[in-house]
């Protein structure tokens, strides 16, 4: 019996698995035991069902409303631009040049860059033009990270324990060639890294990571290993890129790289960007960037027909004014630190294994005992509460993604009163999950 189900929902939800496959528009939108889940609307720190449950949101689509849903200054700023300019296909528009302006200006790394609608493709032409600088066959990825769909990089990030240490595809339909041609070496271990970089010495053309794993929940880079990761990459002439998709705007308007201080090559962006429209980024170091063909002749590719779209230009633009303008990531960082305190201090009361994790907006708890360092370390994490508070949880009108290892996310509409309920509602949902065991 679905956790959401009601004849409307059900309904539905029957009428999306027609004709769409799994109902849903992407992987991980179907839960397990959300089936019938179908949302109607979206406010602030809040979502509504279609059955008309409320519910407070932590999942955030992931991570993209940092300002909180439909926020009016943003969405003002993309129907106003809509309103007077459409997608051109030829030239740039105002707005384009106004938020390269901007990002250059707000982070470390960025020179130059290039706008485009998804992630995916930052990380994919971050990539493509490292192998098209360097001439060289190989990317080294992390477990754990995940840095979007396609083939270079769509490959261990939730692993089966079995499957750690081998090749393990997110897909099919992966050349073998192209799943050779990416190298995983395990998060923090450096000494890791530089034994891939020896033995495929000269030819490895960049090295990708969220430098804050965020795809299995917070790993924290353990300190120095940034900093000896950038020294691998210099020394072996191999591109330094920072996907931060996920940390870039929510941890701060430069991203994490200005929080941490250890500045990559190339740098992707995206999600919080325009607080939940879709646009993505990518830049670095203006003598890598002018090799794409946005400068006729030049030898990396690149091309998109939605890339630069005025209207979710304008959304963009419109968040990094509110980011500058409003104490957004004080707000939101003190939200996360009240609530990783608190479910600390709730956990060892309650006498259950665990550890809090986060970085400023962004909270998870791992229900095992030690040190996270790793995804190896979080193969030890208890799945079954993991999951099992988050479903009750929903009971308590509160929504984390009942799915493993997945993170919290505050967002400027959430409030102190919000943290309160989080804490209440969390003990209430665990302590439920406890009483099942006994
Ligand atoms: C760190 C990171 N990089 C890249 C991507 C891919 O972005 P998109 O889903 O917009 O293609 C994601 C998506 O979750 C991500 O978390």
């Amino acid at each position: 019996m679905s956790l959401t189900s009601s004849d409307t929902a059900a309904r539905l939800a029957a009428r999306a698995a027609a004709v769409i496959p799994g109902g849903v528009n992407s992987g991980q939108r179907r839960v397990p035991g959300l089936e019938d889940l179908v949302i109607a609307a979206t406010s602030g720190s809040t979502f509504t069902d279609e059955n008309g449950r409320v519910y407070t949101d932590y999942h955030a689509a992931f991570g993209p409303p940092l300002l909180g849903h439909n926020d009016p200054d943003v969405d003002a700023a993309a129907a106003a631009a809509a309103r007077s300019v459409g997608l051109m296909g030829v030239g740039v528009t105002r707005v384009e040049i106004e938020l390269a302006e901007r990002l250059v200006d707000a982070v470390p790394s960025l020179e130059k860059v290039l706008l485009t609608a998804t992630g995916s493709e930052a990380t994919f032409h971050a990539l493509r033009l490292a192998r098209t600088v360097t001439g060289r066959r190989y990317v080294l990825k992390f477990q754990g990270c995940y840095h979007g769909w396609h083939d270079a990089v769509a490959m261990n990030v939730i692993s089966p324990a079995e499957r750690v240490g081998t090749k393990d595809p997110l897909s099919g339909g992966i050349l073998p060639e192209v799943l050779a041609a990416t190298i995983v070496c395990p998060f923090n271990d450096a000494d890791a890294v530089e034994r891939a970089l020896d033995e495929h010495d000269g030819d490895v053309a960049a090295i990708i990571l969220e430098p804050i794993p965020h795809n299995i929940g917070a790993v924290l880079p353990k300190p120095g290993f940034l900093e000896r990761l950038r020294e691998l990459a210099t020394k072996h002439g191999t591109v330094l890129v920072y996907d931060e998709v996920i940390t870039g705007f929510r941890h701060g308007l430069g991203g994490y790289q200005e929080a941490c201080g250890v500045i990559p090559d190339l740098t992707t962006l995206g999600k919080a960007m325009a607080n939940g429209w879709p646009v993505s980024a990518l830049g670095g170091k203006a003598e890598l960037m002018d090799l794409f063909s946005t400068t006729p002749g030049r030898p990396a590719f690149f091309a998109g027909t939605f890339n630069g779209h005025p209207a979710t230009t304008a959304a963009a633009l419109a968040t990094v004014e509110k980011l500058q303008r409003d104490p957004v990531h004080e707000h939101v960082f003190r939200l996360g630190d009240r609530a990783r305190a608190g479910l600390t201090s709730l956990y060892d009361r309650l006498g259950v294994p665990a550890v809090v994790s986060g970085f400023g907006s962004v909270f998870v708890t791992y229900f095992l005992d030690g040190l996270v360092e790793n995804y190896d370390d979080l193969l030890r994490n208890d799945v079954e509460m993991f999951i099992g508070y988050r479903r009750e949880l929903m009971k308590e009108g509160i929504f984390e993604l009942p799915l493993n290892l997945k993170r919290s996310h505050f967002s400027y509409a959430h409030t102190d009163d919000d943290v309160d309920r989080l804490l209440e509602g969390t003990e209430a949902a665990v302590t439920r999950v406890l009483d099942s065991r006994r």
